[in-house]
């Protein structure tokens, strides 16, 4: 899709480009934290999503071109990370925030005009139930405002952490995607329960609350995984006879090689 330079009477606040899975998500997290749905437009190709968004999201400004705004948001995909920056180099956007993987600022940068302050976040998909975690990195033109701006936008979704640039290929290969390893396990917990009997109604149950309550427990107690797990291990006992196993087999070197890999795999896409 061209994306074609246009100017509104009323100048958003907001302009998100891409109201996909992340795009959506952060509009809905804005809103849900107080901003006007008039603050907003979603710049969206496909119409049928458009027309989902402002079902959902009434009094949001749908679109298929890019307006002017106080602020953007691009998270489209980034094989079209180039089209999207240069139709925002035709309005007067002033700070521009990306939620792309593996596009830098440097690139990001040099298709924006000189005058354009630009952050660039790496989010996580439980951003989509407003409990992602986000690390966020200034570009070269970014001032303590921007960051300011950018940290209050991605907070309508989770927490956010400022990092130097250099650490997000380490943040995409541990918390962007962390939710997949997590996932893994419980795939393989649920065909675990299965295993020694249980129903996969009742193993997905179990599961489940075993993973979202562990999480709760280490957000809420603030202790540190390492006590908690010991503190459900007894001598001798049945935790003991499982975490053995798993030591057994490298669970923890797996797991460490998983996040080179995908940090690996991270700097590589940026080339
Ligand atoms: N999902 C994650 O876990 C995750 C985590 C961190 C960062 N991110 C980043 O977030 C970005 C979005 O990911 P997503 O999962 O939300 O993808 P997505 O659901 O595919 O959303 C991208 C949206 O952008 C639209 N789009 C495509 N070209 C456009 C253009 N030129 N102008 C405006 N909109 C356009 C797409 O429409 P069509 O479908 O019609 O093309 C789609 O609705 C990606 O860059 C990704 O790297 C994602």
């Amino acid at each position: 899709m061209d994306i074609v330079g246009s100017v509104t009477a009323m100048e958003p606040r907001l302009l998100v480009v891409g109201g996909g899975r992340m795009g959506g998500a952060l509009v809905h997290g804005l809103v849900g934290s107080g901003w006007s749905p008039t603050d907003i437009v979603v710049v969206e190709p496909s119409a049928d999503r458009r027309a989902e968004l402002a079902h959902e999201l009434p009094g949001i400004g749908v679109g298929a071109e890019i307006v002017d705004a106080t602020g953007a948001v691009i998270a489209v995909k980034p094989a079209v990370a180039e089209d999207a920056c240069r139709a925002l180099a035709t309005t007067s956007v002033a700070r521009v925030l990306s939620i792309m993987a593996g596009v830098p600022l440097a690139r990001l940068e040099s298709w924006l005009p000189p005058s354009t302050a630009v952050v660039r976040a790496m989010p996580n998909t439980p951003a989509t139930v407003g409990a992602g975690i986000s690390a966020l990195a200034a570009g070269s033109r970014a001032t303590e405002p921007d960051m300011a701006w950018a940290e209050e936008l991605l907070a309508a979704v989770g927490h956010v952490v400022r990092l130097p640039e250099t650490s997000l290929d380490a943040v995409t290969g541990l918390s962007g995607s962390g939710p997949a390893y997590l996932f893994l396990v419980v795939e393989a917990l649920i065909e675990a329960g299965q295993a020694v009997g249980l129903s996969e109604e009742v193993s997905r149950l179990l599961v489940t609350d075993t993973l979202a309550g562990s999480a709760r427990l280490l957000v809420e107690s603030g202790e540190t995984p390492r006590s908690l797990r010991e503190a459900v291990t007894s001598p001798g006992g049945t935790t003991e006879a499982g975490l053995r196993v798993l030591e057994d087999r490298g669970v923890r070197v797996a797991i460490t090689a998983a996040v080179a890999a995908a940090t690996d795999r991270s700097r590589q896409l940026a080339r």
